[in-house]
């Protein structure tokens, strides 16, 4: 009898476990389910990212002339979970890897353009900075764009990414090929993990200001240059703000100008880029976005800036050229680009 009593109450506890066990399965399932970004549940059929990828496959192979509104409609304003989750489940759906299909299918600019949206972005700066590089361009730009730009997460997934593509490191490959005090603020930048540290130690800013202002201004031959690379490469961005002011109000004289006059070729430019950065991130982009489509468009920074001023939002993006510039960013790209790489680029601006 109390053996009989005994094993009632294990039947009852093993019927708990089970039943707490499938309740929690199923939160946690329909947890899944209502993430939509999530992998998971997309592999299972439940994501509009399925419907994505069948559009652009459908868009890629259904006529002989590919639809490339369609591409355009269904890329335009996704977030880069979507389109990695669209990658995902196209590789699932038809066995090849959206990317590939992508630059078969697609030429020219609007082939560039897409298959950089498409990329993630880390991986599409460690192929950036490789083939700037390379290449003899001499395009420190590409560098400058990156590292400051990026934040310290993205950072370190791109140093990964590079290691894994090109089986050497970010700083081996800066070791190499560039050159001088250039290399020094580059390697910095990387190495430097800029905190995120939003308040401002005032007394620090005034303290940098004068140790920026004795490396000009000592005695010496030549103007100090490490105490620059320190203090443009290390702070976080509004403390090296307040610096920059500090600096101004201390000594009546510009950073840019000591910069200027001080210093020369890549190395000066690639402080300017990071004194022009720390005062306004939005600006310092909407500028290198503006110049790329000058006359002599420069498709491949444009594309390159396109990417990088996802972080910031198209939009912020369009507004502070029309400030800074009085152009409509719209209207630049009317008059510099044709057919759909126009078009999407139309929509991203216009989204
Ligand atoms: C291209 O796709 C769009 C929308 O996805 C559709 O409206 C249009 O008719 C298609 N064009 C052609 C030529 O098939
Ligand atoms: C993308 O555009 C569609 C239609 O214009 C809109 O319904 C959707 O909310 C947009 N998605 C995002 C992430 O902005
Ligand atoms: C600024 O830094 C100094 C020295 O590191 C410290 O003593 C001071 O308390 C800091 N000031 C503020 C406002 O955090
Ligand atoms: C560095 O810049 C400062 C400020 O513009 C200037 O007064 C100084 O002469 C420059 N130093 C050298 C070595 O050119
Ligand atoms: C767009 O312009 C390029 C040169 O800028 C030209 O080669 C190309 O044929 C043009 N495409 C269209 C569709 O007009």
């Amino acid at each position: 009898m109390a053996q009989t009593s005994s094993s009632v109450v294990v039947a009852r506890i093993n019927i708990w476990i089970i039943f707490t066990w499938i309740i929690f399965g199923l939160v946690n399932f329909s947890h899944g389910v209502a993430q939509l970004s999530n992998l998971e549940s997309c592999a299972l059929g439940f994501c509009p990212q399925r419907t994505y990828a069948k559009a652009i496959h459908f868009a890629l192979i259904a006529d002989v002339k590919v639809n490339e509104s369609a591409i355009i409609s269904t890329i335009t304003n996704k977030t880069a979970d979507d389109l990695e989750a669209i990658s995902v489940v196209y590789k699932s759906l038809y066995g090849e890897s959206l990317i590939n299909e992508l630059r078969d299918y697609l030429t020219g600019k609007f082939e560039e353009l897409v298959a950089a949206l498409i990329s993630k972005d880390y991986e599409f700066y460690a192929k950036e900075i490789h083939h700037s590089l390379r290449g003899n361009s001499d395009d420190e730009n590409v560098l400058i764009d990156i590292l400051l730009t990026q934040e310290n997460e993205k950072l370190s997934a791109l140093k990964q990414a590079y290691a894994i593509q090109y089986l050497t490191s970010l700083e081996e490959e800066f070791e190499k090929h560039t050159i001088g005090n250039f290399k020094k603020l580059i390697l910095k930048l990387l190495e430097c993990k800029r905190d995120k540290y939003e308040e401002i130690n005032y007394s620090h800013a005034e303290n940098d200001a004068r140790k920026l202002y004795h490396a000009v201004n000592a005695q010496h031959e030549e103007a100090n240059y490490d105490e620059f690379i320190g203090v443009m490469s290390c702070l976080n961005w509004p403390q090296l703000r307040q610096t920059i002011m500090k600096y101004y109000t201390l000594f009546g004289e510009s950073i840019e100008t000591v910069i200027k006059n001080n210093y020369s070729g890549d190395f000066a430019r690639g402080l300017l880029a990071i004194a022009e950065y720390a005062k306004s991130k939005d600006s310092f982009i909407a500028q290198r976005l503006y110049q790329s489509l000058q006359d002599d468009i420069d498709h491949h920074s444009l594309i390159r800036l396109i990417i990088i001023s996802k972080n910031i939002g198209h939009n912020y993006i369009k507004e502070a050229i029309l400030l800074r510039q009085h152009v409509s960013l719209i209207h630049l790209i009317l008059e510099r680009t044709n057919g759909s790489y126009e078009k999407l680029l139309l929509s991203l601006f216009e989204e």
